[in-house]
């Protein structure tokens, strides 16, 4: 067993920890506070590689391991999570769903630019569309229709919480084909969002992740070619679950670089700020969390490197994925709460950031599979 980061993983650190400082750290109290899509800052996500990383250098992405996605997305959320949702969605859920489940014309005329991140010279990411207004945890439940025509499919529904709902060009739509079948007569489908009978709806005001671009989105008699279909038919909800253990893996990570993130800046203040006489690290109360917190966030980062490592060995990672989530969720929650406390007054203050980190944890214990839902899989797995 080796706990030492390669000489590359070490660089992409270091890169995505510049990215994350000089081009993140500007502006993210503004971006919040506006709801500002970070378009000008995923832009610079492509050209360094970070938006298709997993993604094989064939098909236009990067060809890095899951350790180092786990990584970069750990450095860029201690700054700005609507920045890595933004990145964990298109390189989690859909290149890799793309590339690991889509024929060479998909490959070729989709993933080559979702993974560069980029055609004709404008940003071109992704979106997954699982959820719906009545189909939250309960995802066998789609209510979207994709109504089999011979040559083309005719969908129609509402589909709810889409991270990259206004900004992404291509979304991955799931929908019910054959209800009679269940689980198995839902497909996965590769729908252009300028398709005629798709509607954005209006962007969500959200408690955190301001930034991100949360939409739901409709559709009315939407004719979706055959090839669009991901798979053999009735292949869509095995899809959907596949890629979310993937994606479940950079949410882990995002969580992580919340509670990492808020960690840092709790020890940075506890040196500089003074009570009774000395740095407040220096008393017990303060040094204790403090300890708490960097434990807590040790077991997050070494389970998500697990998890990781097991998916890049092609091992069945679903528990390890699902485990390093639910845990790395909770310390974030808590650990930027504690983070909120050391600053005191401060901390709830939106130039401390601390608050901000706050806000944007509580996602990551909801998206892609409450933590109620991992428990639910960690435990269909251990008993299994
Ligand atoms: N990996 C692989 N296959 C899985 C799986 C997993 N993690 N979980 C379920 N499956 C398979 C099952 O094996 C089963 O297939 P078979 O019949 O061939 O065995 C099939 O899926 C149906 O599963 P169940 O019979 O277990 O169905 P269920 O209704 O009892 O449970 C569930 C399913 C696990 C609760 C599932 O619905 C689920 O994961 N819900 C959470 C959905 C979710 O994560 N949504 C996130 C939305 S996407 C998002 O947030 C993206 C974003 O924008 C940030």
């Amino acid at each position: 067993m080796n706990f030492a980061l390669t000489e590359e993983q070490l660089m992409i650190q270091k890169a995505a920890r510049e990215f994350a400082q000089q081009q993140c750290l500007p502006g993210v109290i503004e971006r919040d506070e506006l709801q500002k899509f970070p378009k000008e800052q995923l832009v610079q996500l492509a050209d360094l590689g970070f938006l298709g990383m997993m993604a094989s250098t064939q098909y236009g992405g990067a060809g890095m391991d899951t350790i180092s996605y786990v990584i970069a997305m750990e450095e860029i959320s201690k700054v700005d999570a609507s920045v890595s949702v933004a990145m964990s969605v298109n390189n989690s859920l859909v290149c890799w769903g793309l590339e690991h489940f889509g024929n060479e014309y998909q490959k070729q005329k989709f993933l080559v630019p979702l993974a560069n991140g980029k055609k004709d010279n404008n940003l071109y990411i992704g979106a997954f569309l699982l959820s719906e207004p009545e189909a939250g945890s309960d995802a066998t439940h789609q209510h979207t229709s994709a109504i089999d025509k011979g040559d083309h499919y005719v969908l129609n529904g509402v589909k709810n919480w889409i991270t990259n709902g206004n900004s992404a060009s291509v979304y991955l739509v799931m929908a019910q084909t054959d209800a009679s079948k269940g689980p198995k007569g839902i497909n996965a489908f590769i729908v252009e969002k300028n398709t005629p009978g798709v509607l954005v709806g209006a962007k969500e005001n959200k408690m955190g992740i301001r930034g991100s671009d949360t939409h739901s989105v409709s559709f009315t008699d939407v004719i979706v070619p055959k090839e669009n279909r991901i798979g053999e038919e009735g292949f869509g909800f095995s899809f959907a679950m596949k890629t979310l253990n993937g994606g479940r893996i950079g949410i882990a990570a995002q969580a992580l670089g919340i509670a990492a993130g808020a960690y840092e800046l709790a020890l940075a203040y506890s040196k500089e700020r003074k009570s009774f006489g000395k740095p407040i690290h220096e008393h017990q109360a303060i040094q204790f969390k403090l300890a708490e917190m960097a434990t807590r966030i040790q077991s997050a980062r070494l389970l998500c490197f697990q998890a990781a490592w097991e998916k890049d060995q092609h091992l069945d990672y679903t528990v390890s994925a699902a485990m390093a989530k639910l845990h790395a969720s909770d310390t974030a929650m808590w650990a930027s709460t504690e983070a909120v406390q050391i600053h005191g007054g401060y901390g709830f203050v939106k130039e401390y950031h601390v608050e901000r980190l706050m806000r944007d944890a509580k996602i990551t214990q909801i998206y892609e599979g409450t933590s109620e839902i991992q428990k639910m899989v960690i435990g269909r797995g251990i008993t299994r």
